[in-house]
């Protein structure tokens, strides 16, 4: 009798440890990633199962059964378009830079992602293929830290909602297709000026015009890498500039 009862404890034991592990992963964040899994290509081989969170799938990181950071960097996966990225609605962390095979364009539904503080599209060396414009919406994702959107084939103009994102530190666009005016707020609209915490400013290499506005710096400003060679810009270099204590390349 009693070791029938210790077997049934064992049981039920054994059976609640594996519901536990298989009920690890939020159900939407395992839909989001199985159907990235079956669309692209050159993914870790350790993405197998049913569990991302629970079994450690390489490049995922989770935070109470949410998936929080999907780090896919330099692994030649190779995908046309960013699939349901959008829907891994509390990720904190995206990088899928340096993977020249990701064919993409930033859908306006990135705005969903409003935990995001770090999103690098690129980092230096390898390009990306990110094209077409940079969504407005990206203003929306107010915890953003690192914007790295370098060296891809991004066109159009830089989006003054950017200047909503006032937490941000880094602010890399440079190597692009971008073109149009530096944006500074004015009544109706933020602009980049609006970036107080801001330390980098990266624009190089695209094809921004018109003068570098004497608005866009302020002694509120933390500024330390302003970069913006290889434009169409014209005029001088506004003497606002000279307010920003903190500037040490430009
Ligand atoms: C993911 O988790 C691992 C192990 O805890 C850690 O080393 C890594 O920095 C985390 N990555 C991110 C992007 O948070
Ligand atoms: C997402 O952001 C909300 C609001 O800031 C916060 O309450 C929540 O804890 C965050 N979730 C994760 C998993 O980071
Ligand atoms: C941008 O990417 C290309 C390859 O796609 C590479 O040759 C070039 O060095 C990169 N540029 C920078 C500034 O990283
Ligand atoms: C930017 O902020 C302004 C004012 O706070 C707001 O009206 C606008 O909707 C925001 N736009 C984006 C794209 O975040
Ligand atoms: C900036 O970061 C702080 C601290 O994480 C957060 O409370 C705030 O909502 C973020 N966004 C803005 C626009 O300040
Ligand atoms: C305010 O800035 C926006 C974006 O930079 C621009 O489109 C608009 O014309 C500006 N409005 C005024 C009144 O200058
Ligand atoms: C850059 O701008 C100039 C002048 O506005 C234009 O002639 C040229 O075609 C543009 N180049 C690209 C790559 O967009
Ligand atoms: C500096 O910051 C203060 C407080 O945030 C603000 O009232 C002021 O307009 C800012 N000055 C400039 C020149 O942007």
């Amino acid at each position: 009798m009693d070791t029938k009862i210790w077997l049934w404890v064992i049981i039920i034991c054994i059976c609640s440890q594996i519901i536990v592990i298989v009920a690890e992963t939020d159900p939407n964040d395992l839909g989001v990633l199985n159907a990235i899994k079956s669309s692209w290509k050159n993914l870790p081989p350790d993405w197998k199962g049913s569990d991302p969170c629970g079994s450690n799938w390489e490049g995922i990181n989770c935070t109470d059964s949410r998936v929080t950071s999907l780090v896919l960097a330099g692994m030649g996966v190779k995908t046309n378009g960013i699939g349901d990225i959008p829907l891994l609605s509390v990720l904190r962390y995206l990088d899928l830079s340096n993977n020249k095979e990701i064919k993409a364009i930033l859908p306006t539904s990135i705005q969903n992602l409003k935990n995001l503080t770090t999103f690098y599209a690129c980092r230096i060396l390898v390009g990306c293929s990110f094209s077409g414009p940079i969504p407005d919406s990206i203003g929306y994702l107010d915890q953003l830290v690192f914007l790295a959107l370098n060296n891809n084939s991004f066109v159009g103009p830089i989006p003054p909602s950017i200047g909503n994102l006032t937490n941000l530190s880094w602010l890399d666009l440079s190597d692009n297709q971008l073109l149009g005016p530096i944006p500074v707020s004015n009544a109706t609209s933020p602009g980049l000026d609006n970036l107080v915490k801001a330390k980098h400013f990266h624009l190089a290499n695209n094809n921004l015009s018109g003068p570098i506005p004497s608005q866009l710096f302020s002694p509120n400003m933390t500024l330390m890498h302003f970069i913006v060679n290889d434009n169409q810009l014209s005029g001088t270099i506004p003497s606002t500039i000279a307010t920003v204590q903190t500037l040490e390349v430009v």
